[in-house]
């Protein structure tokens, strides 16, 4: 579950940068059906997140902020997405992707226990 939930969100973020070299390069089509291919892996983030969380005994303040961190990045990537569509300034939602995305992954990779580095 783990290892499907780090392979998801790091094709996400991948495929995220791909839609927005692709924009730069005015191929407005490949933009259009990356972003629908990335709304199906955040299906699988979310999905597998909750599979997570599912496995946890006592959920603490710290897996709530990883959730709540994690659904916030993933609608900063939307918004980013979409307003870079529309060629509207993006600079707000990055500022906010830059932190809430170091938040999530100093959460999921060194605070909370399970990992992909010791099974
Ligand atoms: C783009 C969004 C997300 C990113 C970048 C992300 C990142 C991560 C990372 C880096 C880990 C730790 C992997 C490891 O230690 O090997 C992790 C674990 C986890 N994530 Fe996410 N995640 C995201 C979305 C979500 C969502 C939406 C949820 C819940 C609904 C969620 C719930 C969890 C849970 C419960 C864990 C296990 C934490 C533990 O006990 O160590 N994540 N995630």
């Amino acid at each position: 579950m783990i290892h499907a939930h780090v392979t998801a969100w790091f094709i996400a973020i991948v495929l995220f940068a791909v839609a927005l070299s692709l924009h730069k390069n005015g191929k407005t089509k490949g933009f259009k059906i990356l972003h629908m291919i990335i709304r199906v892996f955040y299906l699988i983030i979310i999905g597998t997140g909750v599979g997570l969380l599912s496995m946890v005994y006592h959920i603490d303040v710290w897996y709530i902020l990883k959730a709540v961190g994690g659904l916030w990045v993933i609608g900063l990537v939307e918004m980013i997405l979409i307003r870079t569509a529309k060629n509207r300034r993006t600079s707000v939602f990055w500022f906010q992707f830059i932190i809430v995305f170091l938040l999530v992954l100093y959460l999921g990779f060194i605070k909370l226990p399970m990992s992909i580095f010791h099974p």
